[in-house]
């Protein structure tokens, strides 16, 4: 039977390499973006199924488990075999948020910057697990994609990564008695991205990787093998937790 796996936010990035590390296996893949041109292009190239969804949009994210019931060329019945049923979800979808209203007040601005972090790096996975949850059977997983900008510096953006791992560990008290494991993966820099817009300065890039104890950028492929890994069949029993892929930048002691 074939594993069904949806990757959110999969034109670009992380969530293309993980999408792509899953079709490799001939898992059945769907991913999302908001933008239908990516989304097709993106699909055709990787010989996946491709769903535009803004994953902070409810009414969106609703849709989108609707239409995995009948999308897919076996139906979309899963390796449990239920109809619309999921192995893995990576919530990859996320970022910086782009540019922000302008002529507003001080306060304002603040409430945007900071709206916009929560919806994009925190509401955009709840949303889209609570959606889904019902059609994850015993041995699936959920990924979540987070980032070191939790553990230090993060403003905003760090603050809903930090709230998105807290928001992981209950997910998996809940799922996991019913054998689903939840973890989040974390993230250092990450090069071949779309992340920073195209503003990454030299200076901040050399800052970034000096900071590694491997001297090396993190690449797509570092993050989509341990997601990877983590849906698999030896990583069942690591659940409610945040692993840490950043070549030794920030250390857990
Ligand atoms: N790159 C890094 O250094 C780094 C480090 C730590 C953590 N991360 C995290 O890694 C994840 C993936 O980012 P990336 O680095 O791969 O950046 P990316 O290349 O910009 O990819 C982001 C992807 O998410 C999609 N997306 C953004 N908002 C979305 C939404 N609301 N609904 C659906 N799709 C959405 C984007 O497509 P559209 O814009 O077309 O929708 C794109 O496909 C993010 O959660 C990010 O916070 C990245």
């Amino acid at each position: 039977m074939t594993c069904t796996v949806l990757v959110t936010g999969a034109t670009s990035g992380i969530g293309r390499a993980t999408a792509a590390r899953f079709a490799a296996e001939q898992a059945q893949v769907f991913i999302t973006g908001r933008h239908a041109d990516t989304v097709e292009s993106t699909a055709k190239e990787l010989g996946v199924h491709g769903i535009v969804c803004d994953a902070t949009d409810p009414g969106a994210v609703a849709a989108l488990a609707a239409r995995l019931d009948g999308l897919g060329s076996d139906g979309n019945s899963g390796s449990h075999g239920k109809p619309g049923s999921l192995d893995v979800l990576v919530n990859a979808a996320g970022g910086l948020p782009g540019a922000q209203p302008e002529g507003v007040s001080p306060l304002e601005a603040v409430h945007a910057e900071w709206q916009t972090n929560l919806n994009q790096n925190l509401l955009g996975a709840v949303l889209t697990t609570t959606a889904l949850r019902d059609r994850l059977a015993p041995g699936s997983a959920v990924i979540s994609i987070g980032s070191i900008g939790a553990e230090r510096r993060g403003g905003s953006y760090g603050a809903a990564k930090a709230a998105l791992a807290a928001w992981n560990a209950a997910l998996s008290a809940e799922l996991g008695p019913h054998g689903v494991t939840c973890n989040v993966i974390s993230p250092g820099y990450i090069e071949d991205t779309n992340f920073f817009h195209g503003g990454l300065a030299a200076e901040r890039r050399t800052a970034l990787i000096e900071e590694t104890h491997n001297k090396r950028p993190g690449t797509v492929a570092d993050i989509a093998e341990t997601a990877y890994f983590l849906a698999g069949a030896n990583a069942r029993h690591i659940t409610g937790q945040t692993l840490h892929v950043n070549g030794g930048a920030y250390t857990t002691r």
